[in-house]
């Protein structure tokens, strides 16, 4: 069977691969517990200077699995998914991301945590957690509207619809936008970059720039996962998370 993460690590680079391409890369708890892990074996080995993670040049992740999220009995405070979140925010080695075609909820929320983040013009970013009876995940409530300004953190986190990489480009989350082609390639050019730096003053570097929202990240982390629990039991979000399995229109005028 083939695995869907590829981790591995070589010229001082440790790359993670989502590799789920039949459903879009949509996240599986393996698949969270599996990042997490590669963060933490990157932090831990003194010879990897940087972090890579891609999907395939047409699809980042359409976040996480929508099936998962109708089957989860509780809130995800203990799950998997939360261990990811801790570990993207806490990484100590720098972060850089290859997005093309879709980066959905956590495929977008994720790159606000990476430090050089690379787009083809196909990428496809999208925050649907209101229109799924949700809420923003991954401090993404603090750090958009932080990033890219009030008025455009909320057409993006309320409305919800998909943006492009220009849109993304100007919020401030993505660092270039490259042809398609080049995607991986100048990602991988970036991360070596990365790797042949001292690799102290890399970790500082970030360590002393992640410093000042850090503590607000980890409590609004907490919270939106507390709110997160809560609003997947919603009805609002059995309706919106059902229809899109049913491949149908959500109805959310009952509700009140
Ligand atoms: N969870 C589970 N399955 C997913 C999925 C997800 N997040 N995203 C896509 N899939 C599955 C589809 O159900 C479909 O499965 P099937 O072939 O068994 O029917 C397959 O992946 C292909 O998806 P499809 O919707 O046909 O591809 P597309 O190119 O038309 O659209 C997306 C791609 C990513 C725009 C679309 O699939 C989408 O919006 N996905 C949901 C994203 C989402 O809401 N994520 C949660 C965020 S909080």
């Amino acid at each position: 069977m083939t695995p869907q993460l590829i981790v591995d690590t070589r010229d001082r680079i440790t790359r993670i691969e989502l590799n789920r391409p039949d459903k879009k890369n949509a996240l599986t708890p393996e698949m969270y517990a599996g990042i997490a892990a590669a963060l933490a074996a990157a932090d831990a080995d003194p010879q990897v200077r940087a972090v890579l993670i891609h999907g395939q040049s047409g699809c980042f992740t359409s976040g996480n699995d929508v099936r998962d999220f109708l089957e989860l009995p509780r809130g995800p405070a203990d799950s998997p998914a939360s261990g990811f979140l801790r570990g993207i925010a806490g990484a100590q080695k720098p972060i850089v991301a290859a997005v093309g075609g879709p980066a959905v909820g956590v495929g977008t929320t994720m790159l606000l945590h990476f430090d050089l983040i690379y787009a083809a013009p196909n990428a496809r970013f999208q925050l649907p957690f209101v229109p799924l009876g949700l809420l923003p995940e991954a401090a993404s409530s603090l750090l958009l509207p932080a990033l890219a300004g009030y008025q455009r953190a909320a057409e993006l986190l309320l409305l919800g619809r998909p943006f492009t990489a220009e849109k993304a480009l100007a919020a401030g989350i993505v660092t270039e936008i490259v042809p398609e082609g080049e995607l991986l390639a100048r990602a991988r050019e970036a991360a070596l970059a990365l790797a042949a730096l001292p690799p102290a003053s890399v970790r500082m570097t970030k360590a002393l720039m992640k410093r000042a929202l850090a503590g607000e990240v980890a409590g609004r982390m907490t919270e939106e996962l507390g709110l997160f629990g809560e609003r997947l039991r919603s009805p609002e979000a059995k309706e919106a998370l059902s229809a899109f399995m049913e491949k149908r229109k959500p109805d959310f005028s009952k509700f009140s």
